[in-house]
């Protein structure tokens, strides 16, 4: 079947069977192959995409289910040569080692900072908790989501003063 999705903030279309998995299309035919496969159950989160804004495992959704959404992957949060910040946080913090899960954490976050963006540990933990990391033992992944949500904190315009009131013209 023929499906069209804004991936990457580009427009793609492409065959794919009814019961081809997002994941394999991202993979084998739009060769980005930042999204990876760990379990192929739904219980890893390797495979981690944004769908219309929301973390899922591509390895669980079938591809036409992505037909007229919004997907981002890995591959498109870099900007050019400049990594993310979250990207560049979990680097930092040495939050990557193997790299396996890491995009999958770092789309999982970026979801999570744009919906919170001073989320408590708790907060954190809650939202990645369906990702899993065999390690780094997530200390330095929790550093990495704190030092990301500090900087994009810091980059944020100031929000505007309210403009002063204007002075009631006293009563004649
Ligand atoms: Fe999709 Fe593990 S590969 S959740
Ligand atoms: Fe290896 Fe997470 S860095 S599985």
């Amino acid at each position: 079947m023929n499906i069209r999705f804004r991936l990457n903030g580009r427009e793609v279309e492409i065959e794919a069977g009814a019961d081809a998995r997002l994941l394999d299309v991202l993979r084998e035919d739009l060769h980005l192959t930042g999204t990876k496969e760990g379990c192929g159950e739904g219980e890893c989160g390797a495979c981690t995409v944004l769908l219309d804004g929301q973390p899922v495992n591509s390895c669980l959704l079938l591809a036409p289910q992505a037909d007229g959404c919004d997907v981002v992957t890995i591959e498109g949060l870099a900007e050019g040569a400049h990594l993310h910040p979250i990207q560049e946080a979990f680097v930092e913090e040495g939050a990557v080692q193997c790299g396996f899960c890491t995009p999958g954490f770092i789309l999982a976050t970026y979801s999570l900072l744009r919906a919170n963006p001073e989320p408590t540990d708790e907060e954190i933990l809650t939202a990645l908790e369906g990702n899993l990391c065999r390690c780094t033992g997530y200390s330095r992944i929790l550093a990495a989501v704190r030092l990301a949500a500090a900087r994009l904190l810091a980059q944020r315009p100031a929000a505007p003063q309210p403009v002063a009131a204007a002075e009631t013209p006293e009563a004649e």
